[in-house]
């Protein structure tokens, strides 16, 4: 997911990273550093080392050490890299003990908060709107209204560790393995959104599309998991449709002009 806000900034020097917080988002580098500490301890070499921390201070600074690799935002990816991929993923998922996961957060974003969001998003932006933006997001409300997935209750399981952000550019690959950075979202999360999350992301299509169904191959999903993840899926795309028409209504040039209009089809072939 793509913050609203920008919360931070990230000082990249050769041999360390420094990532500072602005003092209203404790909350992000407190997962930031969690994410960290954990993996250190649990998949040693999948994530950057823990440096330094004061979340006590009044704007919080993350000091970890500086990764190889190129992201894998931008370029087309291979079969390999797209294994790769996969294989962090699967060992950050599954890296934290049950009994120690459980006491971790639920990651923020989750299903219920999205909904609640396009809720708060759809009055001031559904009127401006028109052509095939207007019908696709039509599509995606009505489905979402019988969709239920704001329904309080426990995490649906297998629970996991999630990064929380499926940008690509948070995935570093060194030529032979991919390392994970970017954990200010992090927490417990249900496999199958984390998957939907790196799937309808705008990175994983927008330049270089992503082998969907080549990359979800490499995870052996229930049934159960197969069925949440279309949802999810569907949710994201409706969120990310939301999205790139902000930035499109702001100026925000980062995604391809005609960014709307694909997602606008891609929300449609989603929804079925
Ligand atoms: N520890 C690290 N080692 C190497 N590169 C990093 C590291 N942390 C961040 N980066 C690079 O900086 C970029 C931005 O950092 P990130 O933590 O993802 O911040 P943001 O939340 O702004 O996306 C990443 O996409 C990655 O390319
Ligand atoms: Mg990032």
């Amino acid at each position: 997911m793509t913050p609203e806000h920008c919360t931070h900034a990230v000082e990249l020097l050769p041999d360390r990273v420094i990532k500072r917080f602005r003092g209203t988002d404790r909350t992000g580098a407190e997962r930031e550093w969690r994410a960290l500490t954990l993996l250190a301890v649990h998949a040693p070499g999948l994530a950057a080392e823990p440096w330094e921390c004061d979340p006590a201070a009044g704007a919080p600074v993350v000091v970890m050490s500086r990764l190889a690799g190129v992201p894998m935002r931008g370029r087309a990816r291979s079969d390999a890299q797209v294994g790769a991929l996969a294989a962090a993923l699967h060992r950050l998922h599954t890296a934290v003990p049950p009994g120690v996961l459980e006491r971790v957060p639920p990651r923020p974003d989750l299903a219920g908060e999205l909904v609640a969001r396009i809720r708060r998003w759809t009055p001031r932006t559904r009127p401006e709107l028109g052509g095939t933006a207007a019908q696709a997001m039509d599509a995606g409300l009505a489905w979402l209204a019988s969709a239920h997935l704001d329904v309080p209750g426990p995490l649906a399981g297998p629970q996991v560790f999630g990064a929380g952000d499926g940008n690509l550019a948070n995935f570093l690959w060194d030529g032979r393995t991919v390392r994970i950075v970017d954990f200010e979202d992090s927490g417990r999360s249900d496999r199958a959104f984390e998957l939907a999350e790196i799937t309808e992301h705008v990175a994983s299509w927008a330049e270089h599309p992503l082998d969907v169904s080549s990359f979800l191959g490499h995870f052996a999903l229930t049934r159960a998991e197969r069925g949440r993840l279309r949802e999810y899926r569907r949710l994201l795309a409706l969120v990310w449709l939301f999205l790139l028409l902000f930035d499109e209504s702001s100026g925000n040039r980062r995604n391809p002009l005609d960014a709307v209009e694909r997602q606008a089809g891609r929300l449609r072939d989603l929804l079925g």
